[in-house]
């Protein structure tokens, strides 16, 4: 992320409130009791249940999809609104190809369909879109709308915005190590220790993500982001992907700032408010 703002973890952010909730609704009092002074530079969302949500209605599951791209644009601004250093959304797996021909296909456009109405927004909000996994192998029309949009947003310096598509955290790795044999092949390689496995990760050169959510209940990480998330904090949380909004981040980033990081010492890092109360598993 060379040349791109970096946020010191304990920095004061110039956090306006007021566009992140309306006056006098339960997301202001969410935001109120959030210590804007600690919250996580990176945010990873591994988006589940969309099927799930268009079952409970009698729906085709692509219904669930389209529902969750609302889902996906509130939480994008939201996030780039909070300052977010990083915001990665696991989109498609490589395991994700198992799914019938057709939900594949739906799901390739909606991902089109949002790159070419939200282009304007993120560039307005300064954000840089880049695709992480092995997007290169999907359908070329998918292909040159992430680099449309990788290119537009070149000199955007604000949030990071990673959507993992044809992503596994196992192919990452291996990915990382056949570039780090070719480089030395090609004598120009260096001691391998963690920081350079890290330089090769598609995630190079950006945070660790500090905060991993998982949405439908569902307690696994599925192959996301398996080197990254290390010290990550998880939270796996019941609401269906289409129904996440903003209320349901800032619950998350409660319970994170409730929990006590210690990156396997004896000291606390600066994480530290009250434990939060969940209000919408009860909607
Ligand atoms: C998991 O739900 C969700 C996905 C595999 C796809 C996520 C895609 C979107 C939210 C829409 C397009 C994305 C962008 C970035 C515009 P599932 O289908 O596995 O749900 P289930 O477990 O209930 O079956």
């Amino acid at each position: 992320m060379s040349g791109r703002r970096r946020l010191n973890y304990n920095s004061a952010l110039m956090i306006d409130a007021g566009q992140l909730a309306d006056a006098g609704s339960p997301e202001e009092l969410l935001v109120r009791r959030l210590d804007l002074k600690v919250l996580p530079r990176h945010v990873a969302i591994i988006m589940d249940g969309n099927g799930r949500w268009a079952e409970a209605r009698g729906l085709p599951r692509v219904h669930g999809h389209r529902a969750g791209v609302e889902a996906v644009r509130d939480t994008v601004e939201t996030s780039a609104r909070l300052e977010f250093e990083a915001l990665t959304l696991y989109a498609f797996s490589v395991e994700n190809w198992k799914r019938p021909k057709y939900e594949v296909w739906a799901l390739m456009n909606l991902l089109k369909e949002y790159l070419r109405r939200e282009l304007e927004t993120l560039i307005e909000n300064n954000i840089h879109f880049s695709p992480l996994g092995r997007w290169r192998e999907l359908d070329g029309s998918v292909v040159a709308a992430l680099e449309r949009a990788q290119d537009a947003t070149r000199d955007c310096d604000g949030m990071q915005l990673n959507i993992a598509l044809n992503y596994s955290g196992r192919c990452e790795i291996v990915d990382a190590c056949r570039q780090i044999v070719s480089d030395w092949a090609s004598g120009k390689g260096t001691d391998i220790d963690e920081e350079t496995l890290g330089r090769y990760l598609y995630t190079a050169g950006q945070v660790d993500p500090d905060l991993l959510i998982r949405t439908s209940g569902e307690a696994r990480i599925s192959n996301f982001l398996l080197w990254q998330c290390a010290y990550a904090e998880f939270d796996f949380i019941d609401t269906l992907w289409p129904d996440f909004r903003r209320r349901h981040l800032f619950e998350a980033i409660l319970d994170y700032q409730s929990r006590d990081r210690r990156f396997g010492g004896v000291e606390t890092d600066p994480v530290a408010g009250q434990p939060t109360e969940r209000v919408s598993e009860a909607d």
